[in-house]
């Protein structure tokens, strides 16, 4: 979708759409216009759309009336992407080619403008790359918006397009299948995003990381054919911002559970299990293509995880990178295994200021929040309350759980230093304590479980059905509230 700014109303526009707020429809628009809303109960509720046509200059144009709700209250920009995608989701098969907003005398502020956009371009993103039957009527036919009069919010935008990129890239790499998408060529694909910027990548192989000792995560990979991969990407946009944030990603490529294998029914979903990682590339390709002025490192732990002939064995115990035995019950619960030897990794590497992990991580998390808020669970109660705050103003919101010594015990092992699955109970901040025993003293630190928020089964405001990008814009947010201001 392309996306221009203009300070008049291109003539010959034949799609007109005017954001409407909450009872306050324009006095200018025709009375036929008026009337037609009036008469469809239209009120400007964010996302209501009414669409009618009108004869100017002589001839028959499209006009789209859109809610953007109440103004100045918490939801504002929430409300105003729901009005972009409610015009998405109306036109972008349509048969139209260009939507002209018009802004015009709307009073909207540049980050209202952007808000507005972002709403239109996440919710036209879709991946038909392996479609290909698709019906002409069903092809998408909306391909650029032209603003009018809100050159103001130019810049805005462009700050807006940066992230709406790296949630896209989230949402490409999760949509993939992992024939497709597997660790190395998730390197591959996301290495080829970030070349020609500034940003460093390390990517170490299985040499290195056995000789690095990263059991854990060595054990998880070893039942597939697919090589195991850690990727770190390194942005510094502060050169007086001292030590960077580490993000870290679960980048499991196919979860089968390993030996002990999933049920087969579903087992599908789990293509997505790199969703965390997903978020992590995602974010750090939003703050270098905005240029952030924060120093921010992105590490995420690529592997397979697979039950071939040399798979390990429930009751295998492994050495992880930072010298803590582990008694493997469920080859099932890897991603804490990937975690560990990640989390270990990058402390020691980046010596980060503090440290946040994104993960879909357990099922349980889904039966907890469902698919409205990821789980949160912190060391540190300011990197808690600054992340649920960038979560309410982001749209990618987060709950907190507890973590607390009587929780921990429960993944005390009887033969190792700790065993990787604890009791059913409280089993998502189980998971959090076996994390939490790989972050060193004094490192703030947060893990983001996103089991419920990774795929969509149904279209929300700003996406489809399928993958929702989440996490890109939380980080991008976090980000910009807490490290850049
Ligand atoms: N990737 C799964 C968690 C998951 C399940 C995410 C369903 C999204 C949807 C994770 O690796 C896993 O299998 N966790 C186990 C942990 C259990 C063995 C303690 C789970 O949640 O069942
Ligand atoms: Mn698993
Ligand atoms: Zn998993």
């Amino acid at each position: 979708m392309q996306f221009h700014f203009s300070s008049d109303l291109p003539s010959g526009a034949r799609l007109v759409a005017y954001p409407v707020p909450q009872g306050k429809l324009p006095d200018t628009l025709e009375p036929v216009l008026r009337e037609g809303a009036a008469a469809g109960r239209f009120t400007g509720k964010a996302g209501e759309l009414i669409a009618g046509f009108v004869e100017r200059d002589g001839a028959v144009r499209q006009v789209a009336l859109v809610g953007i709700g109440e103004l100045g209250h918490e939801g504002r920009a929430a409300d105003l992407e729901k009005a972009g995608g409610a015009l998405v989701t109306k036109y972008l098969t349509s048969g139209q080619t260009e939507l002209v907003l018009d802004l015009t005398g709307s009073g909207l502020s540049a980050p209202d403008v952007a808000s507005l956009l972002m709403g239109v371009r996440l919710r036209a993103w879709r991946y038909d790359k392996y479609r290909t039957k698709l019906k002409d009527e069903a092809k998408p036919t909306l391909t650029g918006v032209t603003v009018v009069g809100a050159s103001g919010a130019e810049e805005a935008w462009s700050r807006a397009s940066a992230v709406a990129e790296g949630v896209e890239l989230a949402r490409e790499l999760v949509t993939e299948p992992a024939n497709v998408i597997y660790p190395e060529s998730f390197v591959e694909r996301v290495s080829a995003r970030f070349a020609g910027t500034e940003a460093e990548l390390v990517v170490l192989d299985e040499a290195q990381m056995t000789e690095l000792g990263m059991g854990a995560l060595l054990g998880v990979g070893q039942g597939s054919v697919r090589e195991s991969r850690v990727l770190a990407i390194r942005w510094n946009g502060n050169p007086q911002g001292g030590a960077p944030t580490a993000l870290i990603g679960k980048g499991v490529t196919f979860d089968t559970g390993g030996i002990s294998l999933k049920p087969g029914a579903g087992m599908e979903d789990m293509k997505w299990d790199m969703g965390g990682s997903a978020a992590v590339v995602g974010a750090m390709l939003a703050l270098v293509k905005r240029r952030a002025k924060a120093n921010v490192v992105g590490v995420v732990g690529l592997v397979e995880n697979m039950p071939d002939g040399n798979a390990q064995r429930p009751g295998d115990v492994v050495t992880s990178m930072n010298g803590q035995t582990i008694e493997v019950i469920n080859t099932d619960a890897e991603g804490r295994l990937v975690l560990a030897d990640v989390m270990h990794w990058a402390q020691q590497e980046f010596s980060p200021a503090r440290m946040v992990d994104f993960a879909t991580l357990t099922g349980a998390m889904i039966i907890a929040l469902g698919h409205e808020h990821g789980g949160l669970f912190a060391n540190d109660d300011k990197l808690a309350e600054d992340l649920l705050a960038a979560g309410r103003a982001s749209g990618d919101k987060l709950w907190r759980f507890p973590l607390s010594p009587a929780y921990d015990k429960l993944i005390d092992s009887p033969i190792a230093d700790i065993k990787n699955v604890g009791p059913r109970q409280a089993g998502s901040i189980t998971a959090a304590q076996f994390l939490q025993r790989f972050v060193s003293e004094g490192t703030p630190w947060a893990h983001c479980d996103i089991a419920g928020m990774v795929w969509a089964d149904k279209p929300g405001a700003t996406h489809d059905k399928g993958a929702t990008g989440y996490g890109v814009r939380l980080i991008d947010q976090f980000v910009r509230d807490t490290l850049e201001s």
